[in-house]
């Protein structure tokens, strides 16, 4: 059999079919498959630089685009349901959450050696560098590989391995954070948390994602305890889907140090003068709350009023593959559809990089990088 070639695109708009050449191709011989670069695109003259930013919320396995589905099924002979690219994509009309994550759930089955790890991973930073990220939080779910039969050192070390040399590579200082599904038990979340630092795993941190309503911070209590103790940072979904009440209980009984979502924390006036007292970060990802139905338009995102309250909040894409946009197509959406102003997307950059977890060299160090960009 002689080698296949699988030029990627990502689609920077599901909805309008615009593509744009994808900095990776993946050729896949008898014997394994590589990530190779392509030459890049000329660049478009005018077109301004990218904001240097941090991006906080980002699910790594909600960067699989349609193509590398296509080919990680190819290179592990892995029949997918659907016929073609065309196919897959048509299913990206979610109505809510768990619509989505049936889907995300399902397309991991492509995922099964370290290798696929790493060169879902690697792709995402090659598109991230463009989009301007130069510092990124980067959220595994472990257990839905395990449930998989995939094992934790090869979902760990395949995404840990490109980690490493991100800095170097792709310019970006990443951190890797294990995030538990609310919708399994806290002991299944506890006995994965033990593993993890049995194996001395290079997590930052933990998060709390998956199915919200009906699965409250409260029952996570000791693993979120468990993992304080171990010297861990602690992020949750919260006020993405459920009330403002789950909020407040991730702040009090989780003790996070950042929301991701948080945009229900609005129908609670107090709680968000809380918010804003404590400058408790909410990592918000506009596309992702339009394609899952959290807001009905981005003109009706509460974005404006968010920023106009005084609150913390930073632009994050979650599962850009899925929701038609990185980082740079979610601020390049805000400004178009709802006029956010370049003062207010440096002022989201800036939070962005004093939210994060990365050092307070690094942090100086991408302020200064903010500051000098022109923006
Ligand atoms: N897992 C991946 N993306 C998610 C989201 N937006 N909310 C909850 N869990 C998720
Ligand atoms: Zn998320």
């Amino acid at each position: 059999m002689g080698s296949m070639l699988f030029t990627l695109h990502w689609f920077d708009s599901i909805r309008s079919g615009e593509r744009r050449a994808y900095p990776y191709r993946m050729e896949t011989h008898d014997d394994g498959a590589q990530l190779t670069e392509n030459e890049p695109d000329e660049p478009e003259t005018g077109e301004p630089h990218a904001l240097p930013v941090a991006e906080l919320h980002l699910h790594i396995e909600g960067t699989l685009e349609p193509e590398l589905i296509f080919a990680l099924a190819e290179r592990n002979g892995i029949e997918l349901p659907y016929a073609d690219l065309d196919e897959l994509r048509s299913r990206y009309e979610f109505t809510d959450l768990q619509s989505f994550l049936d889907l995300y759930y399902a397309n991991m089955a492509v995922l099964q050696t370290e290798q696929d790890f790493a060169d879902m991973t690697r792709a995402y930073l090659a598109r991230a560098a463009l989009a301007g990220v130069r510092h990124a939080e980067i959220m595994l779910d472990p257990q839905a590989h395990l449930s998989r039969g995939i094992s934790l050192a090869t979902c760990v070390n395949g995404v840990a391995s490109v980690l490493a040399g991100s800095r170097e590579e792709f310019g970006i200082s990443t951190l890797l954070i294990a995030a538990f599904l609310r919708d399994l038990t806290e002991d299944s979340a506890l006995e994965v948390l033990e593993q993890l630092l049995a194996m001395d795993a290079p997590i930052a941190g933990i998060g709390l994602d998956s199915a919200e309503v009906g699965n409250p911070p409260a029952k996570f209590e000791r693993l979120f305890a468990r993992a304080k103790d171990a010297g861990l940072h602690r992020i949750a979904h919260a006020g993405e889907e459920g009330p403002p009440s789950y909020i407040i209980d991730a702040l009090d009984i989780l003790e996070v140090e950042r929301i991701d979502h948080g945009i229900r924390c609005m129908e609670d006036p107090e709680l968000v003068e809380r918010l804003v007292d404590e400058l408790v970060p909410l990592t918000v990802c506009p596309l992702s709350n339009v394609r899952l139905r959290a807001v009905d338009t981005l003109a009706e995102h509460p974005l404006p009023a968010m920023l106009a309250a005084g609150l913390n909040v930073c632009v994050n894409s979650d599962d850009p593959a899925y929701f038609g946009g990185y980082v740079d197509d979610n601020f390049a959406q805000l400004k178009s559809v709802i006029g956010l102003s370049e003062f207010d997307c440096v002022r989201m950059a800036a939070n962005s990089i004093r939210s994060s977890f990365a050092s307070e060299e690094r942090k100086a160090e991408l302020l200064a990088e903010l500051a000098a960009s022109g923006h």
